[in-house]
Formats: C-alpha cells, structure tokens, sequence
C-alpha cells in the first residue's frame, strides 16, 4: 500500500515537458503571495479572533504567521524539486506513497474548497454592509444574508444568498478561462495594500494602551476544544495565511531561486504577519476588542447561536467581536465613515479575487488527481472551445456554493484550516524524506536548518489543529474516514500507478499543466 510511489523522475520528466520561463524575481513572488493571502482572514476574520482571545489577537497573528513561515520553506525546498502541480498532494506521492498522498489530496479539498465558501461568506458580510447599506440604503433581510441559526449563524438567518452568488459568478468566469493577469493582481495587492494602510494611520494614533488590558482576557490556552485563548485564536486567524502554498510551485520560474524563493515566501509571509499584527493593534488599540464572557467567564464560541443572540442586544451592536465586517466597522465608530467605506470597497473589490484562485486550486488539484486515476477522468475533461475543465469546476463552485449560503466564516475557516494543517505538516515530511533518500538531487532551493524547521513545522501543525474549536477538529478525521471508502471502493484499481501506468499522454491535458495562479501571463519558453 505504501509501496505504490510515485517515481520521482516521472514527475520531473513532466515538469521538464512545461520548461517555463525563469524570469521571476523576488519581489514579483512576493506581490502573487501577498495577492493569494491577504483576504478574509484580516479583514473579517479579526472579530472572531478578538472573541476567541480578545487584544491576545496580537500573539495569535505572531504564532499563525511564525509557523506558517516554517512550512513556507519547506515548502520552497520541495517545490524546488518537484515544481508541479498538485503540490502537497504530489510531494506526497512522490515520498510517502499513493495511500497518503490520497489523503492529503483529499484534505486539500478542505483547504481549497472550504477555503474559498469561507472567503466568500467575508464577501458577503461588506457587500450587504459597505455596498448595499452604506451606498444604497438598502437593508438585505437577515434571513437573506446569512446562515440558519442552528448551523451557526444569525438568528432568523435562512441562507446567504450574496455568498451563494459570489462564488457561483466566480465559478462561471473560471469555466469561462478566466485568469487573473500578473497586472490586475498588482492592482488588486495594492488596492488592500493601501486599505490596510489607511486604517493603520486612522486607528494607531487613537489607540488608548488601558483598551489592551486585560491582554489576554481567555488566557493562552482556553482549553483543549474550546478554541478559545491566544492559541485558539491563533488556530482561526492561521486562515489569514492560506493561500501562500498556492504559489510554492512559482519556485521553477524564479531566477536564481535560492535567493528569490526564500524572499518572496518568507517575505510576503513576514510582510503579512506584520501588518496584521498593526493592523490588530490599530482595531482593538481604537475601539477595544475584548470577548463578550459566558455566564461562566469563557468567552462564547465565535460563530455560535449565542454569541449571536448577544450580538443582537443594543449593548454590543458596537463590538468589534460582532462585526461582519470588522475594519470598516472600527473605521465607523471612530468617526472616519467614508475611509471605513473605501476599505469596504476594497474588500468588496479584491475578496473575489481569493475566491479565485482557492477555487482554481481546487480544480487543478481534482484534475491532476483523475489524471493519475484516482478520480474519474470524466472529471478532468476539457471544454473545447473554453479549454478550461469545466466538469470539475462546475461541481466544485456548486459545492462551494452550498457551503457558503448555509455555514458561518469563521467555522468555515476553522474547517479549511484543520485540512491545511495536514497538508504542511506532510510536506514537511516530504521535505525530510527527500533529503534523507536523495541528499545529492539537485535543489535550487535548500530550506536552512531543515532538520529544525520540518520538525518544527509539524510540531507547530499538530499544536494548532489540537487548538481548533472540537467540532472543526472531528470534521478531519470525518471527511478522511470517507475518504479512504472512496479510495478503497474506487481509487485504488484505478490508479494508473497501481497499474503501472507512470505516464500518460492525453493530448486534451497538454494546455492544461496547471498554471499557478494570479501568474497566467509569464512568459514560456
Ligand atoms: N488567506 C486567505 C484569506 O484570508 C484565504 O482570505
């Protein structure tokens, strides 16, 4: 079962086949991490972290941002190696075998998929606030805004229609071959750039130190399954990060990747990390940002049915912890309503672009899945004249879709999380069997002190998925029990590798070696 590896140089031989252009700097990687990265996590997911550990928000976005740089560089290293679609899911098979590779593929679908309902759910809290309310006064029935209740979302929510019509439009222009061109991703990365910004030069200077104390009102750790304390928060707001791994697989078109891969990976996470960190100081320094407490003294669950009945009382309309859409929200009450507008805007205008590129992860990752077997190639079929695999986006937009009218953000993020968890902390041990197997093949990037950093990678994985709320944690061990009857009842005597097909030629396929997203129009060879 183990056994069945994917052989290393078939995978290189196909990566060779692509021979894209090196013509990526440093600074052009850290504009695409930066474009896949910043996005619901920061700019509404701050509520929900203030609710799990109050201004400890602080501390969670440090712990999130260092462990995510961690596998960042292992990421690096692998990808220099195997720059090839599928990322963590062909890393797998290519050192841990089929069964885990299987596994991780299907987590994956939590990364991505979850993913991207959980951005457009954020999307829909500024559409309903900043576009339809703010500018043209209208006031989208709560019932038409936001999930049921009993799945955790408003009281007399019934279904996220903006969510569910967000991800559907983003879904028909992928069908339709949408990419998104280096240039509007540099807009779009300076778009929340500058958003970010005006809120920092508009909160800091009326942040008041006493809005910090209690500095962690939850404690560090709230607990095992409650997902509350700093660690708990840093479990949520690890979400504010997702996304980098999309473009790892950019390692291949980067000159003189040892220098540019680690700068634009590790910077474009340091460059987050850091103004999330100011832009947290900023919403709680101005407005203040702790919990609202349970009768027992434990903050309510953030996208619980009480919280949100507390949410509905007149006192803490205000709250930070209550807002769907926190920073324009904290740009309104201190009185600067036409900036906290135009962040809205901004979210509205760059949060699609998210959903796109975790929904075109998705597919590609399906699609290289049916391509080795273990779905079925139907799936990976390729519209003639769109040339873009439409079955498979289709059906994912559609799924994504459904989750997204129906689940509240912060426990979709909370789910996306627990499968990405996995995922880094698999390449991370990818990264270490490769080195160990195979120390001399050539690495256009080795990670430093890879021996520190794997290691600290899973141990820093496991730390924050055994701090996610119980009900996000049960869903991944849930979602891979079905998982392995898929691939026991289908996958595995279709595995072209079981049937020692290592390569298949399809010419339908050849267009489509997946692109890395946001970087559609780099040139090739
Ligand atoms: N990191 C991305 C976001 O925060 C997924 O929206």
């Amino acid at each position: 079962m183990f056994a069945r590896v994917k052989p290393l140089e078939a995978i290189i031989a196909t990566a060779e086949k692509k021979s894209l252009h090196r013509s990526l700097g440093g600074f052009q990687l850290m504009l695409f991490g930066i474009g896949c990265v910043i996005g619901t996590g920061i700019f509404v997911l701050t509520a929900s972290g203030a609710q799990k550990a109050g201004p400890g928000l602080l501390l969670a976005f440090a712990i999130a941002g260092a462990i995510c740089i961690v596998a960042a560089l292992c990421y690096a290293e692998i990808a220099s190696i195997l720059p090839v679609a599928g990322s963590a899911y062909t890393y797998t098979y290519a050192t841990l075998g089929e069964l885990l590779a299987w596994t991780v593929g299907w987590s994956l679908i939590l990364e991505y998929a979850v993913a991207a309902s959980a951005v457009s759910v954020g999307w829909s809290g500024y559409f309903t606030g900043t576009i339809l309310k703010e500018f043209f006064g209208i006031h989208l029935p709560i019932w038409l805004s936001a999930g049921p209740l009993m799945l955790g979302g408003a009281p007399g929510g019934l279904i996220n229609l903006p969510a569910l019509v967000i991800a559907l439009l983003v879904t028909w222009l992928l069908i339709l071959g949408t990419r998104e061109s280096a240039w509007f991703n540099a807009v779009l990365v300076t778009v929340k750039i500058a958003a970010l910004t005006a809120f920092v030069v508009l909160t800091l200077p009326q942040a008041e130190l006493e809005r910090f104390n209690p500095f962690l009102p939850a404690g560090v750790f709230g607990g095992f399954g409650t997902g509350v304390g700093a660690v708990g928060a840093a479990a949520t707001m690890f979400f504010a990060y997702v996304g980098f791994d999309a473009v790892s697989t950019a390692a291949e078109e980067t000159k003189n990747p040892q220098r540019n891969v680690p700068i634009g990976l590790v910077g474009s996470l340091l460059f987050c990390t850091a103004f999330y960190i100011i832009v947290s100081a900023g919403a709680v320094g101005a407005i203040g940002g702790q919990p609202i407490m349970g009768p027992d003294g434990v903050p309510w669950p953030a996208g619980s049915a009480e919280l949100a009945r507390q949410c509905a009382l007149p006192e803490f309309q205000d709250r930070l912890v209550c807002s769907h859409e926190a920073l324009a929200h904290v740009l309104r009450v201190i009185g600067f309503s036409t900036v906290g507008n135009l962040v809205g805007i901004a979210a509205f205008v760059a949060l699609p672009s998210v959903i796109l590129i975790l929904l075109f992860g998705q597919t590609r990752i399906f699609f290289v899945m049916a391509r080795d077997g273990l779905l079925p190639e139907r799936l990976a079929r390729v519209h003639p004249k769109w040339k873009t695999p439409y079955v498979v986006t289709a059906i994912t937009g559609a799924v994504v879709a459904v989750a997204a009218a129906f689940l509240p953000v912060g426990k979709l993020a909370d789910i996306s999380n627990a499968g990405t968890l996995y995922a880094f902390a698999m390449v991370a041990t990818a990264a270490m069997i490769l080195r160990h197997r195979m120390p001399g093949l050539p690495r256009r990037f080795r990670a430093p002190l890879l021996w520190l950093i794997a290691p600290a990678t899973i141990v820093g994985c496991v730390f924050l998925f055994l701090n996610l709320p119980v009900a996000a944690m049960v869903v991944l061990p849930g979602w891979g029990i079905i998982g392995l009857l898929v691939y026991f009842g289908y996958a595995r005597a279709r595995s072209h590798v079981g049937r020692g097909l290592t390569e298949v030629h399809e010419p339908e396929y050849a267009d489509l070696e997946p692109d890395i997203p946001g970087i559609a129009d780099r040139g090739r060879d």
